[in-house]
């Protein structure tokens, strides 16, 4: 299988950004933790991450050609965009499942973290477990991908 691991705006910052909420962990740690994980679980993870709406867009479009899923920390994007919602909405119904990712608890925060617009149309959301979300998630889309494909 092959996966895409996506993230959102200012997770570039990962590591340096409010260690107090999201750790000290940087994103390119998190990129290597998970493709080593993909490897032992027999995935390969592409990466890529952008500060832009329509760059992601773009990203999430390119998983038609060939990616089996999707690992997606949108930033705050997943608030409010149903631009990006309507991306995944579409690769979901080209058998491209996503699963969203905050390293925050985001439900104990902010009202405006609150909503998702972007979970709903995700196979499900993993929020508040730190980097290990990632881990969390990478192993529900594989079950997914291994249970369509069985
Ligand atoms: C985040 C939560 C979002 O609300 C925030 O805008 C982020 C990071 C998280 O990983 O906890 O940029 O997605």
């Amino acid at each position: 299988a092959r996966i895409l691991l996506l993230h959102g705006p200012n997770l570039n910052l990962l590591g340096e950004r409010d260690r107090a909420t999201y750790g000290s962990t940087t994103l390119r740690d998190i990129e290597e933790r998970t493709t080593a994980l993909g490897a032992e679980l027999g995935a390969e993870v592409r990466c890529a991450q952008s500060n832009s709406e329509g760059a992601l867009i773009d990203l999430v479009h390119s998983t038609r050609t060939g990616d089996d899923g999707i690992v997606f920390n949108p930033g705050a994007y997943a608030h409010y965009s149903y631009a990006l919602r309507d991306a995944l909405e579409a690769v979901a119904g080209l058998g491209v499942p996503c699963v969203e990712v905050h390293i925050s608890n985001v439900h104990a925060r902010e009202t405006f973290r609150h909503t998702s617009v972007t979970a709903p149309v995700c196979q499900g959301m993993v929020s508040g477990h730190g980097d290990f979300g990632y881990e969390l998630a990478l192993r529900s889309v594989l079950h997914r991908v291994a249970e369509w494909r069985a």
